[in-house]
């Protein structure tokens, strides 16, 4: 049985893909430190393969010993959007960028990482339209410090030879009256891929 390991798994990503991942019998530990609160997990503490870890990922000690054996990283935690990124820059910035390199610098080489990226990296792209292949050139400080993390993740392959992804386009609305198979289908996608 794979051991997965979400940072930020009370969010909103988090909330509609934890349930898929334990209803395919993986085992999560989710790793997140309630920055709005962890209502969203309450219905799985008691699921024998769901375990919490309150922790902040720039605190480099907590984090490695979370990722220590586990199988697969998949890392949300940030400060997500242009306004919450404004509010406290240094906030942003310590965990957007500095918690993604500690997060990265705790990999081994068996380990995958699933980086959750956004599509805020490509700023105004001529045409409306980008691919993979769309040179990154974000507008708010969100895009910069995601921008930033997502370099982070790339470079991995150069210091371990640890396995990584990286979603590039992921963008999911907040309606929660869909299925939840129908509003996160992009990160099942990878998981399935590993
Ligand atoms: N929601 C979207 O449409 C969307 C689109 C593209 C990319 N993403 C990316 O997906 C990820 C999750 O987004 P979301 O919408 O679920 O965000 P969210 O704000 O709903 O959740 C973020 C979670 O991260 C946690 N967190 C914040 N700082 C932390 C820290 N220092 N240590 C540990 N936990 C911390 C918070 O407590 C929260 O539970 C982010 O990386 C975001 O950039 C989201």
């Amino acid at each position: 049985m794979k051991r997965i390991l979400i940072t930020g798994d009370a969010g909103y990503i988090g909330s509609v893909l934890l349930p898929l991942l334990l209803k395919e019998n993986f085992k999560v530990t989710v790793f997140d430190s309630l920055l709005y609160g962890g209502s969203s997990l309450l219905p799985y503490i008691s699921n024998n393969n769901f375990s919490f870890i309150k922790g902040d990922i720039r605190d480099k000690g907590l984090l490695a010993k979370a990722v220590k054996n586990k199988d697969i990283i998949i890392h949300l935690a940030a400060i997500v959007g242009l306004p919450a990124c404004n509010k406290d820059k240094d906030l942003a910035y310590s965990t957007n960028v500095q918690g993604t390199r500690n997060v990265v610098n705790c990999l081994s080489p068996n380990q995958y990482l699933i980086h959750a990226s956004t599509v805020s990296n490509y700023g105004a792209s001529p045409g409306n339209t980008c691919d993979e292949k769309t040179p990154l050139r974000p507008v708010s400080y969100y895009g910069k410090t995601k921008t930033e993390a997502g370099k982070i993740v790339m470079e991995i392959k150069l210091i371990l030879s640890c396995n990584k992804m990286k979603l590039e386009n992921l963008t999911a609305f907040p309606d929660l009256e869909k299925p939840a198979d129908e509003t996160t289908w992009n990160v099942l996608g990878v998981g399935k891929a590993i």
